[in-house]
Formats: structure tokens, sequence, C-alpha cells
């Protein structure tokens, strides 16, 4: 069979003897994802019917109370994840603690930490938006209730991240350390296929990604390295494109070459994303597809948390880009002020 005929759920039993600990946990882990996924994705595709089917807040004509986008993308995904006796606890963006799940014989192994709507503000003019959720083993006793431990691990402990993108399609795109595929949602028949199988991102490329309105804020690392971005050269300027969606633009970045950077600034001095839900598993992914990921200085997945929803710098992508902006960086020390 041609491998683009493949679909996720044919290729997550096929390859379900990649996890050494795990007996089939994991796969079914992912198989809740997909379900979610293809729920809020067909929310997100009614979003532009507001004026048919009412705003958030409102009541709409079948008289059921609509929601905001990512409270609904929230609860789907919390839902889906814990009914199936994996899932030991959740952490969200959309929520402030993280949550308890007592299976019934409480062997549930595994902790998912998710940013359940990524690029929130991109719903209401039609733009991209997507989910990010990362995965890993509890380190505290199985059996035992959950602890904030079990979240605050460092990102090189992840056993799985991935992303969905509802965009002009839907695709979910996954790693469990062993590089990552893209699966792209028929929405006529709610079946993922593999279409992006062993997606590497290039060494180089021409994009650079950055909300540059902030220019005037940002640390002198990074004010230098737009110059260099934006300076003429065999292969430069380069594009300039930005989403305002994390997982549109590290996945046109990944396709196509290309740095996203969101640093610090005396607007938001730690950064605005968020390293559990956001930084991490893009960094997984990252790394995954031959690229990297740094908060400027050093490795996003070696950072060890402190708290939930702490921030932090963000530059991802294409390697050689992110030396280069590395580089820059290193020549201004790192609590060196805007
Ligand atoms: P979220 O919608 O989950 O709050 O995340 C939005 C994030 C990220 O996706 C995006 O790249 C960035 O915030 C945009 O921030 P600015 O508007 O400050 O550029
Ligand atoms: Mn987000
Ligand atoms: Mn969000």
């Amino acid at each position: 069979m041609p491998i683009k005929n493949k679909t996720l759920g044919e290729f997550i039993i096929e390859n379900q003897s990649q996890f050494k600990y795990s007996e089939g946990e994991l796969s079914r882990l992912i198989n809740s994802i997909r379900l979610a996924a293809k729920v809020v994705n067909h929310e997100v595709n009614k979003a532009g019917l507001v004026d048919i089917l009412g705003q958030a807040g409102e009541v709409n004509i079948q008289g059921e109370a609509q929601q905001k986008l990512d409270v609904y993308a929230n609860e789907k995904f919390i839902h889906a994840l814990t009914r199936r006796e994996i899932v030991c606890g959740i952490a969200s963006e959309e929520e402030e603690d993280f949550i308890r799940i007592e299976g019934n014989n409480n062997t549930n192994k595994y902790v998912v930490l998710m940013d359940p709507l990524d690029g929130s503000s991109n719903i209401d003019v039609n733009v991209s938006v997507g989910t990010i959720f990362s995965i890993y083993r509890r380190v505290t006793p199985v059996g035992s209730p959950v602890q904030l431990e079990d979240f605050l691990q460092k990102g090189s402990e992840q056993v799985a991240a991935g992303y969905i993108v509802y965009g002009t399609s839907t695709m979910l795109v996954y790693t469990t350390g062993h590089g990552v595929n893209g699966f792209t949602l028929n929405p006529a028949i709610g079946t993922f296929y593999l279409s992006h199988p062993n997606l590497k991102f290039p060494e180089r490329g021409n994009i650079y990604s950055i909300n540059e309105g902030y220019y005037q804020h940002f640390p002198q690392g990074v004010k230098d390295y737009l110059k260099y971005c934006q300076e003429e050269k065999e292969d430069r300027p380069y594009k300039a494109r930005y989403i305002g969606s994390l997982v549109s633009d590290f996945h046109r970045n990944m396709l196509k070459g290309g740095i996203y950077i969101y640093p610090t600034s005396s607007k938001n001095p730690q950064g605005k994303l968020r390293l559990l839900y956001e930084c991490n598993p893009m960094a997984f992914l990252a790394e995954q597809a031959g690229a990297k990921a740094s908060d400027g200085y050093k490795r996003i997945m070696a950072i060890k948390p402190t708290a939930l929803h702490q921030r932090v710098p963000f530059f991802c992508g294409s390697n050689e880009m992110v030396s280069d902006a590395e580089r820059m960086m290193a020549k201004y020390p790192e609590d060196s002020k805007y």
C-alpha cells in the first residue's frame, strides 16, 4: 500500500513496539488526542457562523449556550483524556492548577500538559489556530495521587509531544522520540492520513517570524539579529512572516525553513510563551525534526521548570538560524537591560 494511504490509526498500531515501557497505553493516549482533535476541529470550522449560531456568551438557535473556543477546546481535551485510565493528571494553560485524575485502580502512568487553543486571537478573523500537547511519565509512585513534581519535569523527559493545526486543512503532527510525522484530516470521512512522513526542518531557511512591533522593547542581541535578517546579502534580506499562532508559524517554518522568536522585552521581562504548554513540546518536535530550540542562551529542554505557568523567551527553528541568533545574543549578558 502506498505510504500516503496509511491512516493515523494504522500508524499508531504499527509503531506501538517502539515504546519500551508502555503496554499500548501511549498509543491509546495518542488515540484519545486524535478523537478530541476531530471534535475541536468541527467546532473551529463553525466559528465563522457567528451570525447564524450566535456569539460566544449568547444562546444559539438550538438553545445551547455558546462557549469561547479556548474553553470549549479545554473541556473536550480534558474529557477525552480522562476517560481511558491512562492519564493520572492534566495541566492546561486554561486551568490555574493541575487536575488529578483517579483511575479505577490508580495505575495511570502519564501526565499531559497542553495549550488547548493556541493563537486564540486569530479565531474571529478566520486565521489558523492550533492545540499543543506534551506527555510525560509520572515520577511519583503509580497508585499515589499525582503531584506538582510530575508536571515540573525537564522537556528532555517528554515521551511524546505534538500539535494540531486547524488550518486550510487540519493536521496532527507528533513525535514519540522517533522523528516527526504529520497526518492530514480528510474531513469527508473524518480520518487522518499520513501525509508528511519523517518531517525535517531545512538546515537554513529565509523566513523570520517575530512580532516586530515590539522592536523598541527587545534586548540588544535580538535587535542585532533582526538587522542581520534585513541586511542586503546573497541570501538576505529574509522574508518576515508572523501569523501570531505559534503552531502555524512553527509549522510553516518546519516545511520551508525559518526561525520563530518570542524574546524577553521590557513589556514581557520573562518572555510571553509558556515553557510547559508551548515551548517544551515545540522544542521536542523541533529537535526531532533536526532543528533547534533555545531561550537565546541555552537549550529549552534542559531548563528545570519551577512553576506550571512559567514563561521563557523562545528561539526555535532551522539549526543554523537559531545558532546565528544565539551568537548575537551571547555578545550581551543574559540579564542585560533593553
Ligand atoms: P494563546 O492564544 O494560547 O494565548 O497563545 C498565543 C501566543 C502564540 O501562539 C503567538 O505566537 C503569540 O502568543 C502572539 O503574541 P503577540 O500577539 O504578543 O505577538
Ligand atoms: Mn498559546
Ligand atoms: Mn491558548
